[in-house]
């Protein structure tokens, strides 16, 4: 690979990435999130049954330090609450009903704590693609210390996947387990910068998660001629992703990835 400015330091390595050879190509974002309320216990079950292998939610700490899966600040959004994830607890965070606003059939459904989710997920045997949510003053190292242990007993090594566009969390999370076959890390970003493999390399990182819009086909061949995968995040539309297939796209991560699915059969069909 040609960095157009700035050469990689000669000694720089990814380390074996390349024994890993369970790469998702499908990733449910928030769990079947086109068709069920995302980040639920629901949406995860939805993504199951609909054949899904992998599943990407977002993980952050109520007040008491609960783990939870959610993706937002606060909880307005995706439930019948309102105010900061901050202000609440267990007790609390449990009262809300957070399926209700995706439709009336998810009346009821919960906020689920990590702790649920992991043993849901190990259940259907699906691989997790976790993401360290970092909302604006949170605190990155409390998230890591309280999510990944028991995530990392929870799940094998080659179903799991742990993303963040913070820095402090991967390093957090790189510092708690050393060891990049048993915690493969995923750096997030919505564009990759043109040294991008700086920080893929200062955490071992298995994985480049991208926003797919925002790759030009020149870094996508870059990263795809490096033993690094590369996710692209979050495209619906598997016509106008089939180039990216091409770039060397690795998986794609979807709100509904049976588009794709069935978008790839109809093509090897025809
Ligand atoms: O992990 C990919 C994607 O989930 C990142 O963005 O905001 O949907 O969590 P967001
Ligand atoms: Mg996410």
């Amino acid at each position: 690979m040609t960095q157009s400015t700035v050469e990689r330091p000669s000694d720089a390595s990814h380390g074996d990435v390349s024994r890993h050879d369970n790469t998702p190509r499908y990733i449910a974002h928030r769990g079947l999130s086109a068709r069920a309320p995302e980040n639920t216990l629901a949406a995860v079950q939805a993504a199951h049954d609909a054949g899904c292998e992998w599943v990407e939610l977002d993980v952050q700490l109520l007040g008491d330090g609960t783990p939870v899966i959610w993706h937002d600040a606060g909880v307005k959004r995706c439930s019948n609450g309102r105010g900061k994830l901050l202000k609440l607890n267990a007790g609390s965070a449990a009262k809300l009903d957070a399926g209700s606003w995706f439709g009336a059939q998810f009346r009821g459904e919960r906020m689920a704590t990590l702790e649920a989710m992991l043993e849901l997920i190990k259940h259907l045997g699906l691989g997790l693609n976790l993401e360290l949510k970092v909302c604006r003053g949170r605190n990155a190292i409390e998230l890591v210390q309280a999510a990944l242990p028991p995530t990392l007993e929870a799940l094998p090594a080659d179903k799991l996947i742990v993303s963040s566009f913070d820095r402090h969390a991967l390093t957090a999370a790189r510092a708690l387990e050393s060891d990049p076959d048993r915690l493969r890390l995923g750096v997030l970003d919505d564009k990759a910068p043109k040294q991008w493999w700086r920080e893929t390399e200062r955490i071992e990182a298995y994985s480049l998660h991208l926003d797919w819009r925002k790759l030009k086909v020149k870094r996508a061949r870059e990263i795809a001629d490096e033993e690094i995968k590369l996710f692209c995040y979050t495209a619906n539309d598997p016509v106008t992703f089939e180039k990216l297939w091409d770039w060397g796209v690795d998986g794609v991560i979807s709100d509904d990835p049976t588009r794709f699915v069935t978008h790839a059969k109809e093509a090897a069909s025809r």
